[in-house]
């Protein structure tokens, strides 16, 4: 979100333009009287996040004034996530909260944008909810015309940054992605993989670090992929490295383990600002469940990526997603994945049932698994995962940490933070004025399975 008081672009000035003009000039720099009021709501991951922010901009700069509230808002964007079927569930929710709210002539416009936009699914929702406008997520920057902005015409959006001033900020390396995993529609709807230049990336985050940005997360669906594009050699782990020089700290997500590299690993240990928290979906612990998949490695690929992790970032800390109940998963893959994730002790886990996405070649396989079955695994996964992150964290209590605080203020009550580990910390609010961006000392008192608690920050 962006902080009020940080600096920002005036509004209606064009976007920087790096690479090739994205605004047609001859067009009027704002529609007159555009204005009014608009609420973005954003489902999904960190893409979606980012995304939403570059639309944010451009409401704002369009003269509309955000609420967080539908009843109190002219128009509507629902920033949506297709990557499984209880996503659209939840957008079929809004969208007839928003249909009866435009009978009752408070919302006028309604916009579906991001991932659910970019797929067929999107013409049945706007015919059934008389959608004003739907956008995928390769024409985000049609929303400029939409709300009175002068037409853009760069499909790259990337080039666009949308968190300008705030203290973290997300910055998107690639779009896209070239796998073709079983389950995923990810490839459908945001296309093949684009990454962008080093230098043009490098100059985004010296330009945001410049405007007071403290954290940088680099973002892309398979970062680790990440290749410059005009053909120099230069790889993922370069990138990290100059931006890492670049930026107080920073991070990254998401990563694919047959892209990861061991250099990638030793640097995320050698260089002091980068968070030492590791995201890396293994999926499956069975190796015919990931040909199946078609991950690409075998689990003890996986397992092996762990062990340079953990050699070369002792205090790391290591997250992952895991599907349970893919179409042909035995008890025997189940077990193999409860042994996996034993083994590589996990701090977090984002655990999945499978959801069977009209297009992907595993919603038209047979064998599938009972809803039932698919539960019971999904509960076994989520506490062994859950049994072996409380045990870790117990070690922390006791510790003195440098915390950086991402959310909340000091007399709010609660604050909420990060270690140089990746651990998430909520820390009792001392009388000390301290806001996101800041590092505060404290020192761990308890812990359960997903947070550490910490006492009041040490003077
Ligand atoms: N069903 C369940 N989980 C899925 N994911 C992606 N597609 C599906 C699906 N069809 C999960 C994967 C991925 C994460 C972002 O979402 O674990 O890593
Ligand atoms: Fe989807 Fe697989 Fe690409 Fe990840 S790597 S976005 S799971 S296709």
């Amino acid at each position: 979100m962006i902080q009020d008081g940080a600096p920002r672009r005036p509004q209606g000035t064009p976007i920087p333009l790096s690479r090739k003009p994205e605004i047609e000039t001859s067009q009027p720099a704002r529609m007159e009287g555009a204005s009014g009021t608009a609420c973005i709501r954003t489902f999904g991951c960190q893409m979606n996040v980012h995304d939403s922010d570059r639309m944010r901009r451009m409401i704002r700069d369009a003269g509309y004034a955000e609420v967080n509230d539908y009843e109190d808002a002219d128009m509507v964007i629902l920033n949506t996530c297709y990557v499984r079927e209880n996503a659209v569930d939840r957008v079929r929710g809004h969208l007839g909260e928003l249909v009866r709210l435009k009978r009752e002539g408070r919302v006028k416009k309604v916009a579906l944008t991001g991932c659910i936009g970019a797929a067929e699914e999107s013409q049945e929702l706007r015919d059934q909810y008389g959608i004003d406008l739907v956008l995928g997520t390769h024409n985000t920057y049609e929303l400029a015309k939409f709300v009175g902005l002068p037409t853009m015409l760069e499909t790259f959006t990337p080039e666009l940054p949308g968190t300008e001033g705030e203290r973290s900020a997300f910055v998107t390396i690639m779009t896209g992605c070239n796998y073709q995993c079983s389950y995923c529609i990810v490839p459908s709807v945001r296309g093949r993989m684009v990454c962008r230049p080093v230098e043009n990336v490098v100059e985004e985050v010296e330009r945001l670090v410049a405007g007071g940005t403290s954290y940088v997360t680099l973002l892309g669906q398979t970062v680790d992929a990440w290749r410059d594009p005009s053909g120099n050699g230069k790889r993922f782990c370069d990138l990290l490295g100059r931006v890492a020089d670049v930026a107080p700290r920073v991070w990254f997500t998401t990563s694919h383990p047959s892209n990861m590299e061991d250099r990638t690993l030793k640097t995320i240990g050698e260089k002091q600002s980068i968070v030492k928290r590791l995201h890396l979906p293994v999926q499956s612990g069975s190796d015919r469940m990931l040909k199946v998949m078609h991950r690409g490695y075998r689990a003890e690929r996986y397992r092996r990526k762990i062990e340079v992790f953990r050699e070369n970032v002792p205090d790391g800390t290591l997250s992952t997603d895991i599907i349970v109940g893919h179409p042909g998963e035995t008890e025997e893959d189940h077990e193999e994945t409860l042994k996996l994730v034993e083994e590589c002790r996990f701090d977090s886990a984002y655990v999945f049932k499978f959801s069977p996405r009209r297009g992907t070649e595993a919603a038209i396989m047979g064998e599938a698994v009972t809803p039932e079955v698919a539960q019971r695994r999904f509960m076994q996964v989520l506490r062994a995962v859950e049994r072996g992150a409380f045990e870790r964290n117990q070690r922390k209590v006791g510790a003195e940490e440098e915390i950086y605080i991402r959310h909340g203020q000091a007399d709010g009550g609660k604050l909420i933070g990060e270690t140089w580990s990746g651990h998430a910390v909520h820390i009792a609010a001392g009388a000390s004025t301290v806001s996101p961006g800041d590092y505060v000392r404290a020192r761990i008192q308890s812990a359960g399975p997903h947070v550490l608690y910490a006492g009041e920050p040490i003077a």
